[in-house]
């Protein structure tokens, strides 16, 4: 409990040095210890099962392709919990996974039957700015819009969630979002080679923040909107602490950090405490073209990994464990800093804290340690085919180009980048059609980890600067990568005090000028406006 704390006052000194003095001194007053018993030390009990989606129901996989789907954006229980809801094939479906091929035609009608408009993003898949769902045109309450696309992008998963600026955090939180899984030849050939079956020995992982008071409601503090809405607990598929019953084999799990602002350092742990390395096979744009070996793998709000774990050397009874391991989030701060300017002298936060905030909903910090999923061995599975040297094919990376400056960090009470916040009749960024470019994005020693996303383009990671310490374990070659580096992405961390040059290659197939969206996916910080238009010509 007390180093997430010191996590808190640190950054809280970040923040005033950063010249935020005013909006410090109203922060400070909300700033509180967690109330809540820190899950590591409490381990509770793994009490209900994993749901795994199948061919209907919750996450559903439901064939897309040649079609329309009608997608109803609706609340769902009762509690204030939201879903979109389908029906195909005399089939329900709730939050379908949206199962397509790539270079098929997909047509959906979006019904909005909430009582505030909304609109769905389809995060990660080249898109025209007419589909892109990027929140500047809304679908009002019982109005309705009619998307068409083509998939043109490689097999992965990749998702879609509701977009209206400054309602996204609330409406996603609330459970309005869904999984789309983009197949093509390289993944049937690896799902046959790996001899795993959907809904059997391949599994999606869908991880979101709950606030166990009261799981479906969304009303963040000051303090909340400013560093990002934490839960006490975490949902996987919907729920809180689930297990899963496996054989003592080969499982593909498909993860998806869903939250609003999480980030995750996932590892699995085998029952006599040894960590239970595994293989990342794939990133948020598809397959690597090949298996990269690790121990963990941080996660931040709306990446993707693509993992292979193997329960063969586990005995029957016993148990592996997917966990968040503890770090430290805001490592680049020195421990020792100034105070925030205008904090009356002679008054710690923490006493603050205890005053102020006596009966608030308890959260738990980022980088506390979080047990999340607990599989069970309950037989002995059969021998593993060989993985195949090649795991897929990938575009070769763009070349390195002009270096193009974004500089994340706070003034004024707000997240920025470059200085400025969101505005709609901007276009701040301003990119050539069928340009490659690279993007060298800095972060303050003083921030806050930022997940910075782009819609419309798959980019990749050519470099980090100045990590801090926590990554140099995860290290994978000179230019300073890790793991999830080497793939397609686009979500990156950007860690406080580091650089990280990413190279873009902007040609897409749509006709005409494309309107697109650069933001930090901490829902809180995204709808706080840290996020600018990029236009493509
Ligand atoms: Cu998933 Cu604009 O984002
Ligand atoms: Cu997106
Ligand atoms: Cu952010």
């Amino acid at each position: 409990m007390s180093m997430t704390s010191a996590h808190r006052r640190r950054l809280l000194r970040g923040l005033a040095v950063l010249g935020a003095g005013t909006l410090t001194a109203a922060f400070t007053r909300g700033v509180r210890t967690p109330t809540a018993p820190e899950l590591c030390a409490v381990p509770g009990p793994f009490d209900a099962p994993l749901p795994v989606p199948g061919g209907d129901g919750r996450m559903g996989r439901l064939a897309a392709g040649g079609r329309t789907v009608v997608l109803r954006a609706t609340s769902y229980g009762g509690d204030g919990a939201l879903a979109f809801a389908a029906r195909a094939d005399g089939h329900d479906y709730i939050d379908p996974t949206l199962v397509v091929r790539t270079g098929e035609r997909v047509a959906i009608r979006l019904e909005n039957r909430l009582g505030e408009p909304t609109v769905a993003h389809w995060h990660g898949l080249t898109m025209d700015t007419a589909n892109d769902g990027n929140g500047e045109a809304l679908i009002e309450p019982a109005g309705n819009f009619d998307y068409t696309f083509t998939v043109h992008n490689r097999a992965g998963l990749y998702w879609y969630h509701p977009h209206p600026h400054g309602t996204t955090a609330s409406q996603a939180y609330r459970g309005l979002f869904g999984l789309i899984a983009v197949e093509d030849d390289d993944e049937v050939r690896l799902r046959a080679a790996l001899a795993v079956v959907p809904g059997e020995t391949e599994i999606p992982l869908v991880l979101q923040e709950r606030r166990t008071r009261g799981p479906y409601r969304y009303a963040p503090s000051p303090e909340d909107a400013l560093l990002g809405w934490y839960g006490d607990a975490v949902a996987v598929n919907f729920t809180v602490r689930p297990y899963l019953d496996v054989t003592g084999r080969r499982y593909r799990f498909r993860v998806l950090n869903a939250g609003n602002a999480r980030n995750f350092r996932l590892a699995f742990r085998r029952d006599d405490g040894v960590p239970l390395p595994f293989l990342l096979l794939g990133t948020d744009g598809g397959l690597l073209e090949r298996a990269q070996p690790c121990t963990e793998v941080f996660l931040s709000p709306a990446e993707r990994i693509d993992v292979l774990v193997d329960f063969a050397g586990i005995a029957v009874g016993g148990y592996v464990l997917l966990e968040s391991r503890a770090f430290d989030p805001m490592q680049a701060l020195p421990p020792r800093s100034v105070e925030p300017e205008g904090a009356p002298a002679g008054e710690t936060h923490d006493m603050r804290a205890a005053a102020g905030r006596a009966g608030a909903s308890p959260h738990v910090q980022d980088g506390a340690p979080m047990p999340l999923l607990q599989f069970r061995i309950r037989s002995r599975g059969p021998d593993a085919p060989p993985l195949p040297a090649r795991l897929s094919a990938p575009p070769a990376p763009p070349p390195a180009a002009d270096e193009r400056p974004l500089r994340l960090g706070f003034a004024k009470g707000r997240w920025r980048i470059n200085d400025r916040v969101y505005e709609k009749a901007a276009a701040p960024i301003v990119a050539a059609r069928n340009a490659v470019e690279t993007w060298l994005i800095r972060n303050y020693h003083t921030s806050m980890p930022h997940a910075m996303h782009l819609h419309g383009f798959q980019f990749r990671v050519l470099e980090r600067e100045t990590s801090p310490d926590l990554l140099a374990s995860l290290v994978v070659d000179s230019r300073n990568r890790i793991g999830t580096d080497l793939g397609w992405k686009d979500t990156v961390l950007v860690w406080p005090g580091e650089s990280v040059k990413i190279a873009i290659d902007f040609r897409h197939p749509f006709t005409g000028e494309q309107i697109y969206l650069f933001h930090c996916h901490n829902l809180e910080h995204e709808d706080g406006g840290m996020m600018l238009r990029v236009r493509v010509g």
